[in-house]
């Protein structure tokens, strides 16, 4: 026997306003074709006035715990995966634990910028293998539309806004790769690549700040980091790429998404793909593939997911998990 974390609800929300690759055309020298063609984005969504991230981390919540039969006082804890939370704080975990009506449990943010999902599953699967909490509220929310740069074309087009959350419940296993829930996490960071992508803003500037990246020497490390991660959970949880259904990557380029399931040996055919729709929503771009690889009818209950993402820090990592 061995207590695992498995997953009892997915939701998402994805603001109104969607944003179509052509409409920068008109305030920047970029066109469609080159952002489709370096990134594979199409189009994202950006939140809309009054909206923030903590109300759209709510919206998916609410969504993960109809989907898990449960009710918010039922949940003992609540993590948000964010770096752009309302305010400096308190934690988005907590004005999400207020306004999903909850009186009881702790709420908290994880913040490790594109990997922070990563992150924030591997805390509440901690968390839940500890006995400190039975059900934990996972949750990436970003509002990275409000740290973009909008005269800087190599950042702005890239990023969108959104919320994914997921409802995970401790339930007995037996110890094998045959279990339901989490089967490893493997997580990395290296804080000597600070200024490849950061915002040049908090409490030393007294500003919020922008979004800065130099695009291509983080593309350097993603897909060599991301297929060493992914390989590294896997074996840990005892699978080889054979038993993998699906691949949830980190949705912020498709030439990287595609090098690291080639260097994985896994065809494309087992690659949740959203970053067309939603472009990179940093922290809510894999709660959000998954939730929307669920919807399509993708991902079954059974199916072997692995989960890798890489980001600012830098800071990379990827979760094995049965659905
Ligand atoms: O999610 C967190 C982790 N972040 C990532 O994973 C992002 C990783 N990086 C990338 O996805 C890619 O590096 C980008 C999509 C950001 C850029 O693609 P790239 O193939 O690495 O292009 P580049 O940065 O080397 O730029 C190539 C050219 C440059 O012009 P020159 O210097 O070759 O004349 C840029 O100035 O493209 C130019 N450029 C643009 N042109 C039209 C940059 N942005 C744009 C733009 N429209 N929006």
């Amino acid at each position: 026997m061995m207590m695992r974390a498995v997953v009892k609800g997915i939701g998402h929300y994805l603001p109104e306003r969607i944003v179509e690759n052509a409409e920068f055309e008109a305030t920047l020298d970029t066109n469609d074709e080159w952002i489709r063609s370096r990134s594979g984005i199409e189009r994202r969504h950006f939140a809309g006035e009054g909206e923030t991230t903590s109300t759209m981390a709510t919206a998916a919540a609410k969504k993960a715990l109809a989907m898990a039969g449960l009710e918010a006082d039922d949940i003992d804890a609540v993590i948000v995966a964010t770096s752009t939370a309302d305010l400096t704080f308190p934690s988005a975990a907590t004005m999400v634990q207020a306004q999903l009506g909850m009186k009881s449990g702790f709420a908290f943010d994880i913040q490790a910028v594109c990997a922070g999902f990563i992150f924030a599953l591997s805390n509440a699967n901690a968390l839940i293998l500890s006995g400190q909490a039975r059900r934990v509220l996972v949750i990436g929310a970003e509002t990275f539309s409000r740290i973009m740069d909008w005269t800087d074309r190599s950042t702005c087009v890239l990023f969108g806004d959104g919320a994914g959350a997921l409802v995970l419940e401790a339930d007995e296993g037996n110890g094998t790769s045959d279990d339901r829930g989490i089967l490893s996490t493997d997580l990395n960071s290296d804080g000597t690549h600070r200024d490849l992508l950061y915002v040049d803003g908090g409490s030393s500037t007294g500003t919020t700040g922008y979004l800065r990246m130099q695009g291509n020497q983080v593309f350097r490390h993603a897909v060599e980091k991301l297929s060493k991660t992914a390989t590294t959970a896997m074996e840990t949880a005892g699978i080889s790429s054979e038993d993998v259904d699906w691949i949830v990557p980190h949705q912020a380029n498709i030439r990287i998404i595609q090098g690291t399931a080639k260097k994985l040996g896994l065809s494309m055919d087992k690659v949740v793909v959203t970053v067309q729709d939603h472009g990179n929503t940093s922290a809510a771009s894999i709660p959000l593939a998954l939730s929307v690889g669920v919807e399509r009818g993708q991902i079954k209950p059974g199916d072997l997911v692995v989960t890798e993402a890489i980001g600012g820090g830098l800071a990379w990592g990827a979760v094995v998990l049965r659905w």
